[in-house]
């Protein structure tokens, strides 16, 4: 069952071109098949060429007795044909020459497709889902990424039901059937594809319209599709879509390649979208959007998503890849060219800060747990499984590197390269690097290559000595690299640190750069376990300011801590924004272990944790961060940014064994502590905010930055309880005229409020009934409350009439805000928690495995915890185990968990 990297094979056969004919109907569906197949003269291994395998999921597809044909011959079961678990067998094809026609028929029933993998309803529209493996639950074919063919699609349905027929490529002919109930569209996709890119959509959608001139005068229709009366809810999207289209041209020289483009918005969807052939299916959350439902994080998550869904044209599908294990090269490539884009559309600094904030939360967690895998990995089980933080946005910071190793022209240049030499393939990681390495034959790539393969965290260690006489200074570095499950041992790699040197007023000192000329940052390269860099001309007293911009997905310490005032100072003075911030997290992270230690040293109890006000900080960092605050020369959003204290699931990682709740009361002390000491500023700006967006609603970059900065200031002002402060709140909740301060209010009021947070629940419900995507937040503000009744809440919902546990997102929402993303409300004491968890797991699991197995990482961390926490999840983790029926996407992650 174990899948590997090294068993890789060709395939036997090719498939140069499906015919597909859809009769549609929801509980049964007729898929008419055609394949023209051939054999693969690169195949290697030419034992098996006597038979043809076709992937096919025979819980869900089932072949239509006598229909099977090869080059118009029907076969007959079991002497021409078999099948096994999860294939038909067709025997004795004759694929040299110009090969063989297989033709058959396929039925299924969409309507019980609760897994949402192949083709599956929502709403009573028709959707697919394939990637990765979903085109086999919709017929028989070699269900793999280096099998690529031309499609042609014909779609049949009911004209009433399903007015709007939908597949890749171009409509070439469409019409009424001769019985008049019925009509048709015919499909055809010019470009060789595999079949994980394949969709279709039929439905009672409408649309929006626009469309673009692509850089050599070619005209591009757009067209969002929605259901009836969410079109104006599509209009920020469609711009997020030629502002996409026209970067990819600006930066990468990509064109799109045919006359329409179409994205449609699904309910019903397991992840965030998927980059079908010119037909991207899009979960509604990140399609639908407008100022009155959806907050500025969801309007930046639209951009972020069209894009990357949009970007993949050329990063996957033009290009794609060879088998699962590179998954990397068009997800870690593909977020990247995101990243790059929302920085470009928004802040970047603040862009880098969330995206780095979002990589160490999970995924150095990932790296550091029992799920640890390669940006490649070697093996999995369930494929789904590896759409992780690991390969997306690890593999991200992996192509972020590659840029910066040979800069951004060589960058350029070796792209350019990749998109010319593999254009219509199916690739590897190393064809991307071997583009790369080609294009820039000065920098030797070698030792790159490690970050593909070996899972962990690096952490670097760092200590400095400064040679008074001669104004020397010496870098000592140490890398680790902590073994992970199948690797043991690891070898040093080679870390690009971005660096620069501050004297003591803060006045960059310019650093040799290696080629004579001196610069205010310079990059390490470092490649072996430990290493030293010296530094001349150094003025005393210097500072040294590390890996800025976040260089490299590592841990960064000191071997002697730096003192919180040289942390203060980099903070108010560092040429580098990223590290401003970076060192501010610093600050607060070192705070809250300290609390922490007082109180296990005095064994305070948590609810005692109110009386603790004696503890620090000291009036240096209030004073510290209260010139942040004030200081209007930096960017609002920066400022707000540098308000958000380290995450609870961060800080864990800098304590063991982790006992969730004395992070969470260590963290809120130093939030009170920074409220208290810097109230009046936190009045003072709020207000003057408040005051400066008044008026019409407005969503360009400067008033997201107000409207972020005044809601955090009203967060801190509130996080004391204070009546006054929450009262205020409760009122601005009921004036907000948009849903980001409608939210930021209702998550203040419910999070610190008691009446307050009650009363703006029942209201925020009421008004938003009837909006599907804002009562996701609602079940999420609730499922998020650190308090320890959030459970009971939490399985009072789950009965919610609004609440439907087929839904992804509700299910992320409710039961994944609780689990994965509440640390203080998940880890009670008695395991009860856990428990929760583990049922409704068990429960998904038989609606839709590849959710519930999202849901089960919530245990990642589980052996750090401290002993009866850990005992109390190994409980559950053992009665999970203890089904015999498990997914192969659950039992995959459960077993890793407990190995
Ligand atoms: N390729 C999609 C994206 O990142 C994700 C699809 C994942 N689907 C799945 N079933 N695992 O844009
Ligand atoms: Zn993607």
């Amino acid at each position: 069952r174990v899948k590997r990297r090294q068993d890789y094979r060709p395939p036997q056969f090719l498939v140069d071109q499906v015919k597909l004919k859809f009769i549609l109907d929801p509980s049964d569906t007729r898929v008419l098949t055609q394949l023209h197949v051939r054999f693969n003269t690169d195949a290697y291994d030419c034992c098996d060429r006597a038979n043809l395998y076709l992937d096919g999921d025979r819980d869900v597809i089932q072949l239509v007795p006598n229909s099977l044909k090869v080059d118009g011959r029907m076969l007959e079961q079991g002497k021409d044909y078999n099948f096994s678990k999860a294939h038909l067998i067709v025997k004795s094809i004759n694929g040299s020459g110009k090969g063989a026609l297989v033709e058959f028929q396929v039925s299924l029933n969409p309507s019980k497709n609760t897994a949402l993998m192949g083709l599956y309803l929502s709403k009573n529209n028709f959707f697919t889902q394939c990637e990765a493996e979903g085109f086999r639950r919709i017929t028989f074919f070699p269900d793999r990424p280096d099998v690529m063919s031309i499609f042609e699609v014909t779609l049949v349905a009911s004209k009433q039901d399903y007015p709007v027929l939908l597949s890749n490529g171009d409509c070439v002919d469409s019409g009424s059937c001769s019985d008049g109930d019925y009509h048709y569209a015919v499909y055809k996709d010019p470009f060789r594809k595999p079949c994980y890119l394949f969709a279709l959509v039929a439905g009672k959608l409408v649309h929006l319209e626009d469309w673009f001139v692509t850089m050599s005068g070619r005209k591009v229709k757009l067209c969002i599709y929605v259901q009836q009366g969410n079109l104006p809810k599509a209009k920020f999207a469609m711009e997020c879509l030629k502002q996409a289209i026209k970067w990819d041209e600006e930066q990468y020289g990509r064109e799109y390649d045919l006359d329409t483009f179409n994205i449609v918005a699904v309910d019903d969807f397991s992840m965030g979208a998927m980059e079908n052939k010119s037909l991207n299916i899009f979960n509604s959350k990140y399609v639908l959007a407008n100022p009155e439902t959806a907050t500025d994080a969801d309007f930046e998550a639209i951009q972020a998503v069209v894009a990357h869904e949009y970007f993949h044209n050329w990063t996957g599908n033009r290009v794609t890849l060879r088998d699962w294990f590179q998954l990397s090269l068009k997800e870690g490539l593909t977020v990247f060219r995101e990243q790059e884009f929302s920085a470009d559309m928004t802040n970047r600094t603040v862009k880098r800060i969330s995206d780095v904030m979002r990589l160490r939360t999970t995924q150095f967690p990932q790296d550091a747990g029992p799920m640890a895998h390669p940006v490649r990995p070697e093996s999995y089980i369930e494929i789904n499984n590896f759409y992780t933080v690991t390969i997306y946005e690890k593999g991200a910071e992996v192509i972020r590197m590659l840029r910066n190793l040979v800069g951004p022209e060589g960058f350029r240049k070796g792209c350019d390269l990749y998109f010319d030499r593999y254009d219509g393939m199916a690739v590897t990681c190393d064809d991307w690097l071997a583009a790369h390495q080609d294009a820039n034959p000065h920098v030797d790539l070698t030792p790159f290559r490690l970050w593909y393969s070996q899972a962990g965290t690096p952490q670097l260690f760092a200590s400095m000595e400064y040679d008074h006489s001669q104004s020397i200074l010496h870098l000592h570095l140490e890398q680790y690299i902590p073994p992970t499950p199948e690797q043991p041992i690891k070898e040093p790699m080679l870390i690009p640190i971005q660096m620069g040197i501050l004297d003591r007023d803060g006045t960059p000192v310019m650093v040799d750069i290696g080629d004579g000329s001196v610069m205010e940052t310079k990059v390490l390269n470092m490649k072996e376990a430990k290493q030293t860099f010296t530094f001349h001309h150094v003025p005393p007293e210097s500072r040294l300011s590390m890996l800025r911009g976040f260089s490299a997905p590592v841990r960064f310490s000191w071997k002697h801590n730096q003192s919180s005032k040289d942390l203060i100072f980099l903070m108010a003075k560092d040429k580098d924004e990223f590290n401003r911030w970076d060192a501010a997290q610093t600050v607060t992270l070192r705070y809250i272990l300290d609390i922490m230690k007082q109180m296990n040293g005095n064994s305070v109890k948590p609810h005692l944790s109110q009386g603790m006000s004696s503890l620090p900080p000291d009036h240096h960092v209030l004073e510290a961060f209260k010139t942040i605050l004030l200081d209007e020369s930096l960017e609002h959003r920066f400022r707000s940014t540098m308000f958000v204290l380290p995450s609870e699931l961060f800080i864990a990682q800098w304590t063991k064994p982790i006992r969730p709740d004395d992070i969470h009361l260590a963290r809120l002390h130093l939030k009170r502590q920074l409220a208290t000491g810097l109230n009046s500023s936190f009045w003072s700006v709020f207000q003057k905010l408040e005051k400066e967006l008044e008026g019409e609603y407005r969503l360009d970059a400067e008033s997201r930055g107000k409207r972020a900065l005044k809601n955090i200031c009203l967060e801190y002002l509130c996080c004391s309880q204070d009546p006054v402060a929450l009262s205020f709140a409760l009122r601005h909740f009921r004036n907000a005229n948009n849903m980001t301060d409608a939210l930021a209010c209702l998550n203040i009021l419910s999070t610190y409020g008691k009446e307050e947070g009650e009363l703006a629940l029942a209201e925020f419900y009421r008004k938003w009934e009837h909006e599907y995507l804002v009562l996701d937040k609602w079940f999420r503000v609730q499922a998020l409350v650190p308090n320890k009744n959030t459970l009971s809440r939490v399985q009072k919902l789950l009965e919610h009439k609004s609440f439907d546990i087929k839904n992804p997102n509700n299910v992320y929402a409710l039961i994944g805000g609780y689990a994965l993303q509440n640390p203080y409300a998940f880890h009670l004491e008695d395991g009860s928690g856990y428990k929760f968890i583990a049922d409704q797991i068990w429960k998904l699991d038989n609606i839709n495995p590849q959710v519930a197995a999202r849901i089960a990482t919530c245990f990642t961390i589980w052996r750090e915890l401290e002993p009866n926490l850990r005992s109390h999840v190994k409980e559950q983790l053992n009665r999970l185990v203890s089904n015999d029926h498990l997914s192969r996407d659950v039992s995959e992650v459960v077993n890793k968990l407990m190995e």
